[in-house]
């Protein structure tokens, strides 16, 4: 191997060490060898499913190649020997279609229901109502005042200065609080999303929530909710490129018990005007 190959490999193997064991744990709680770890209560069902997947396609991978394999050496060119010519098997090709057919209509099956009760299940009348818009580069957070009420937020009236599109007369409105890519969540109680964009598209991505959402400009979606099982920090990361700052579009996120979250709300003023108290654009979250 030329000097050239050998420093090659030897530093792309310290990169990939590197990166495994410190370099990204910094974003990352674990190591990026496997799942992050899962929060959501949503998130076990989703990784059963990963993992029934991972195992079909594994040993489904496993038996193919080998097979191919056998067959490439079994019927390997020999001087003298003749080709097999075969016209199939019709047994063989009905079993190994329709095995796969009941196995996919099963994961399609599960995985609609699964979905159904993710997206299309109202959250309970109790979910803590929390709006999150997008702009390049950063996120906009709006919470409930003591009303427990969210403003209404109109997707034509989102603009430069009102970022969540709430009339200011609105009543709801008028004792929410906002934050600037700061997000508090309280521990085992449903969070209802309302997500918005202000400019292109963006995404709601917390791999610990096993959640991920567009935020296309022109539409809030109120279908997104969770419930966080334990506590811990988190990043909220936009998940679409969305521009020349996209790489530092960060959220910081808490998962905290609840009394605590009820001391972080109560500590934030609530918002005098129906936008929010618009951020320096450079403010920059450190990372994590
Ligand atoms: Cu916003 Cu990428």
């Amino acid at each position: 191997m030329s000097r050239f190959w050998r420093t090659g490999w030897v530093g792309l193997l310290g990169w990939i060490v590197a990166a495994g064991s410190t370099g990204w744990a910094e974003i990352r709680e674990a190591g990026v060898w496997w799942l992050p770890r899962n929060v959501s209560h949503f998130g076990h069902e989703i990784d059963f499913m990963i993992y029934v997947i991972l195992w079909l396609t594994g040993i489904t991978g496993i038996l193919v190649f080998s097979t191919m394999i056998y067959f490439i050496v079994k019927y390997r060119h020999r001087a003298g020997v003749g080709a097999i010519h075969s016209h199939g098997n019709n047994t063989l090709e009905v079993v190994w279609t329709t095995i796969p057919v009941f196995i996919f209509l099963a994961l399609a099956i599960y995985g609609n229901e699964m979905w159904g009760r993710m997206r299309m299940q109202k959250p309970p009348a109790d979910a803590l109502q929390v709006a999150v818009v997008g702009e390049q580069f950063g996120w906009n957070v709006r919470y409930p005042g003591p009303d427990g009420k969210l403003g209404k937020m109109d997707s034509h009236k989102i603009g430069k200065d009102n970022p969540f599109g709430i009339d200011p007369n609105d009543p709801d409105g008028k004792d929410d609080f906002t934050t600037y890519n700061e997000l508090v969540f309280p521990v085992g109680h449903p969070v209802q999303l309302h997500l918005g964009s202000k400019d292109v598209i963006h995404a709601f991505y917390v791999p610990e929530f096993r959640l991920y959402q567009d935020m296309v400009p022109g539409r809030v979606y109120d279908f997104v909710w969770f419930k966080a099982d334990s506590t811990g920090h988190f990043q909220l990361a936009c998940n679409q490129l969305c521009g020349q700052g996209h790489y530092k579009m960060f959220g910081k996120l808490s998962v905290v018990p609840e009394e605590e979250y009820q001391a972080w709300a109560k500590g934030k003023a609530p918002a005098t005007i129906a936008s929010s108290a618009p951020m320096p654009a450079n403010t920059s979250v450190a990372n994590r």
